[in-house]
């Protein structure tokens, strides 16, 4: 949507934005690292960067793979003989639970390996050692072999809410070699369905129940409906392994159905105690797949590697999340995303860390719950993202005063972090002496691209920073000119080189795979050097003369909602599932405390009457198809939608209404007199003042 005065100038949405953003949101001071943190530093010499220069790539990652133990070493680093498909560390071969678990009991058997945390308070934690989770994973891999009869390669999807159990699936099904998706707990069972299916698993693992706000919530019923929408979509699953809350309690009104449903505390007794020996995989095996929010309505399941990766998120664990094996470290994040999948499970547990796991929400029973269980525990590392921060700070600003913290590093992740909101958490909840680092990835990457080092960079508030170490960013107009390094003009970033926790494709559908990451910046189709395949991550972006980057949020039609990609197609299907509606359109809108909420326009077919029930019925489908996570901020019933006159509805044009923005020439619309019914509607018959609006709002709708 380009204002007045960007018209004016030649590349006009990028410029213009850029200096809207900087009105409010300005260039800030930077904050040095503590002397105490930097003694203590896994990463405090200033030529880590040189060993990580383009001229070292890719054998600069020997650092990463060397923190591994292989079974066997590999020959070539990187093969880039089927660009864009990477391979990393080809010829080698390692199992992950090995790597993340028997390695470690000669040295930690006695060490807590997950601390976790229910969420009912006077329910105490639970402890478990890494001896206790090497006996955990192999008796539940005896079962996952030979009750559920998985093969390596296979995928296995796992429904699961924040509970040890949870990591326990993961780390067997990687000591087997069986591809695990794990689909966040907060999905609806249709959601769950779709990815069971587009995986093709035949086997789902999910809990009768979990606590959530107080609540004791029912989730095997979502099984039920996951395993009938797979059906629906072709996929059969025979076997539904369900972990119990309570074991020996009533959890759930849903029945089991006899042959399908297992309780799994009942079907692991045969095989307690058992061992089974981890299966040596090659590095380029996929490990997982994470199913992600794109432009098209199709959920896209990335597929992860076991070598790359693992050396990937161990590295960064170690350097940025600074984690040594005597930290108490809380990554208070879900599993169902990729965050808890590299930072809570894999990244840490492969360092021989402590890793805290906490069932339930920030505010139960209060908002001081995060900081009983910091100091509680004594965590000294958290992690944790700007949308967690900015509830905690408005419901408690004064609250982490109370409770005797000692945090000695920080980490935020998923969305940009205003600075007056990192300036609470580096006071407040950090008391100036923790260092904090702001980590830029995706669910892709498998691991940060861009971040401070903690120990070696100063910080900047509302900067993610300089690219990680062997990762080398650039940044392109709409043209594929470069925008020159440390200008502060904005555009789209794009990472140079392979990295090795980049996704290897995305599963069944390598087409996509190339055309939505590779082929806008690719300089040639044929070629087979990495350098001409920049990596498209569907960011805006700028670099400012230090070198720092800030991330300017999505370019494409994805909605950030408190940290959570939802895909806009995704909700306007749910939308159409409503058979009163004829049209949807799902735009951005700005929120206080989670970044960007959906809103939702709807026009009804022909001679049904608009009421609330017909708007309610929407938010309840979305809710029911994707998750509560996506429930729309309004619903709004109009009259027709902006449309060209090919018939494109028009969602930037909603979205400059939404935001009270300027709406731009709307004169060559099909039916330019329905902005204006819909702007009297949403604003009221006054416009709203404009007003600044960041980068992802303003380009929502133009790329198509
Ligand atoms: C999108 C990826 C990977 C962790 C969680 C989100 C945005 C992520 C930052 C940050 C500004 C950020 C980007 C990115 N994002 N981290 N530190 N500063 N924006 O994973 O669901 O794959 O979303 O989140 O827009 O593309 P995801």
């Amino acid at each position: 949507m380009a204002s007045n005065s960007a018209k004016q100038s030649g590349d006009a949405s990028i410029e213009s934005s850029e200096a809207q953003i900087a009105v409010h949101w300005g260039e800030e001071t930077k904050v040095a690292p503590p002397a105490t943190f930097i003694a203590q530093a896994n990463l405090a010499d200033p030529t880590a960067r040189d060993r990580f220069s383009l001229e070292r790539f890719p054998e600069c990652f020997k650092e990463y793979a060397d923190l591994l133990s292989w079974d066997q070493y590999w020959h070539t680093t990187l093969d880039t003989s089927k660009a864009p498909f990477w391979k990393w560390f080809v010829g080698g071969r390692l199992n992950v639970s090995y790597n993340c678990v028997d390695r470690h009991l000669a040295k930690y058997r006695n060490k807590a390996a997950l601390i976790w945390v229910p969420e009912p308070e006077d329910e105490p934690a639970q402890v478990i050692t890494y001896q206790e989770l090497y006996q955990r994973v192999n008796e539940m891999a005896a079962l996952l072999r030979d009750f559920a009869h998985l093969k390596t390669g296979d995928r296995v999807t796992i429904h699961m809410p924040m509970v040890p159990e949870l990591p326990v699936t993961m780390l067997a099904c990687a000591r087997l070699g069986v591809i695990h998706s794990v689909v966040f707990g907060g999905f609806s069972g249709e959601a769950c369905g779709i990815r069971i299916a587009d995986s093709g698993s035949r086997v789902l693992i999910t809990m009768d129940g979990y606590y959530r706000n107080g609540k004791l919530i029912d989730h095997k019923k979502n099984a039920d409906i996951a395993v009938a929408t797979a059906e629906k979509e072709g996929q059969k699953v025979d076997t539904v392994l369900i972990w119990r809350r309570h074991p020996g309690r009533k959890v759930t009104d849903a029945a089991l159905i006899p042959g399908r449903d297992h309780f799994v505390d009942e079907v692991l007794r045969p095989f307690r105690g058992q061992r089974v020996a981890p299966v040596s995989m090659p590095a380029e095996a996929p490990l997982f797949l994470m199913y992600t929010s794109g432009t098209t309505g199709r959920p896209k399941g990335c597929q992860h590697s076991t070598g790359g990766y693992l050396a990937y998120v161990t590295g960064t664990s170690k350097y940025y999340q600074d984690i040594h094996p005597e930290d108490v470290y809380w990554c208070f994040a879900d599993i169902g995303w990729i965050t808890g999948h590299s930072y809570i499970v894999y990244g840490p547990l492969a360092l021989a860390a402590t890793s805290v796991m906490y069932e339930g929400v920030p505010t139960f029973p209060d908002v001081g719950r995060p900081w009983r269980i910091a100091e509680r525990l004594h965590v000294n590392i958290f992690h944790t993202s700007p949308t967690t921060i900015r509830m905690l700070r408005k419901a408690g600003p004064e609250e982490p005063l109370k409770y005797d913290l000692h945090f000695k590093h920080m980490t935020t992740v998923g969305e940009p972090i205003e600075p007056e909101v990192w300036r609470w958490y580096h006071q407040v909840v950090g008391r100036g002496k923790a260092v904090i680092v702001d980590t830029w990835w995706q669910t892709e990457n498998g691991g940060f691209l861009c971040s401070t080092i903690p120990a070696l960079d100063p910080m900047k508030p509302g900067s993610a920073g300089p690219p990680v170490l062997g990762i080398h960013p650039v940044i392109y107009d709409e043209t594929g000119a470069q925008v020159p390094a440390g200008s502060g003009k904005a555009g789209n970033i794009c990472i140079r080189n392979p990295w090795p926790g980049i996704f290897q494709t995305i599963w069944g559908d390598p087409d996509r795979f190339v055309s939505t990451y590779y082929r806008k910046y690719n300089r040639n189709p044929q070629s087979t050097d990495w350098r001409d395949w920049p990596y498209f991550a569907g960011d805006g972006a700028m670099q400012a003369a230090d070198g720092y980057f800030r991330i300017l949020g999505r370019i494409d039609d994805v909605i950030n909602v408190a940290g959570h990609r939802l895909g806009t197609k995704e909700l306007e299907s749910a939308c159409l599932t409503v058979p009163e509606v004829a049209e949807a359109a799902v735009v951005p809108v700005q929120d206080e405390v989670k970044g960007r909420l959906p809103e939702v326009y709807i026009s009804l077919k022909p001679g049904v009457a608009a009421s609330p029930e017909v708007a309610e019925h929407v938010a309840r489908a979305i809710e029911t198809q994707i998750g509560k996570i996506a429930r729309p901020k309004s619903v709004r019933i109009v009259p027709d939608m902006p449309k060209t006159r090919s018939g494109k509805i028009m969602r930037r044009v909603l979205a400059a209404i939404s935001n009270s923005m300027d709406v731009g020439d709307v004169t060559t619309l099909a039916n330019p007199d329905v902005v204006e019914q819909i702007r009297t509607m949403v604003q009221g018959a006054k416009p709203a003042p404009a007003q600044p609006v960041p980068d992802d709002i303003r380009r929502f709708g133009q790329v198509e």
